[in-house]
């Protein structure tokens, strides 16, 4: 499906959040700063948006990995001319890549398309470094009636149908929109990363009410 829509994603994700998501990714940014001081890892990284973030904050490498060749296809012209990045095809709940290896890593609104949070979140611990940060953006599942009612007109009206006009792919922006009333809440999604070993250093509701961003670090103590 992301193959699919990886063409227009760009510009319906631009329009769709009329360009917040672009404070969202930089709120992301500051909460693992700073990010100078190792490899960093974009998970799910489509089409390089928060790859282009962490090399502007200084990140020395980054290595962006997700499913769809389509996405990274799509991306990698945006990136500058010998810039220190390594574009993946792989899956994230079974990453190829060593133990131990990231000082920080990312996923921007990956994770509610990956069948098992678990696994991805073992995967991620495993091959952060301790002391490591890991920020997730995400539209987890609502619980507060507020931000079901603003998700409820969003999910159902505004993103099939804007996201349907600009993609030509209306199935794609539905199943989007259907992804998040059946994710985890932000509050499951803690309580996963905690079971997998992870430290919780913050979790919080972004504005408007869909979106959050929940930051996690891998103990300094932590040996694998
Ligand atoms: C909504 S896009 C987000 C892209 C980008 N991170 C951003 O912030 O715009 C979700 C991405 O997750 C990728 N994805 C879905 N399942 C995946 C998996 N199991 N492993 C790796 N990437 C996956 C998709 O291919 C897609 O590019």
């Amino acid at each position: 499906m992301f193959d699919r829509i990886a063409p227009t994603y760009d510009l319906a994700n631009r329009v769709l959040s009329m360009g917040i998501d672009t404070i969202w990714r930089r709120k992301a940014l500051a909460a693992i700063a700073p990010v100078a001081e190792g490899p960093a890892l974009d998970l799910c990284a489509g089409t390089l948006d928060l790859t282009l973030e962490l090399l502007e904050h200084g990140a020395p490498s980054v290595d962006a990995l997700d499913f769809s060749a389509e996405m990274l296809a799509h991306g990698r012209p945006r990136l500058p001319e010998g810039a220190p990045v390594r574009t993946l095809q792989g899956d994230a709940q079974d990453l190829e890549l060593p133990d131990n290896t990231y000082a920080t890593g990312l996923c921007g609104f990956g994770l509610r398309n990956v069948p098992d949070n678990r696994k991805a979140l073992s995967e991620v611990f495993r091959v952060l470094r301790p002391g490591g940060r890991f920020a997730v953006l995400e539209f987890f599942r609502p619980v507060r009636s507020d931000a079901k009612a603003f998700h409820a007109v969003f999910n159902n009206v505004v993103l099939p149908t804007v996201g349907g006009l600009i993609s030509g792919d209306r199935a794609a922006y539905s199943y989007l929109a259907d992804s998040m009333v059946t994710y985890l809440t932000r509050a499951d999604f803690e309580a996963t990363a905690l079971d997998v070993g992870f430290e919780l250093v913050s979790g919080a509701e972004l504005l408007p009410p869909v979106a959050s961003l929940v930051v996690l670090k891998k103990p300094v103590e932590a040996t694998s």
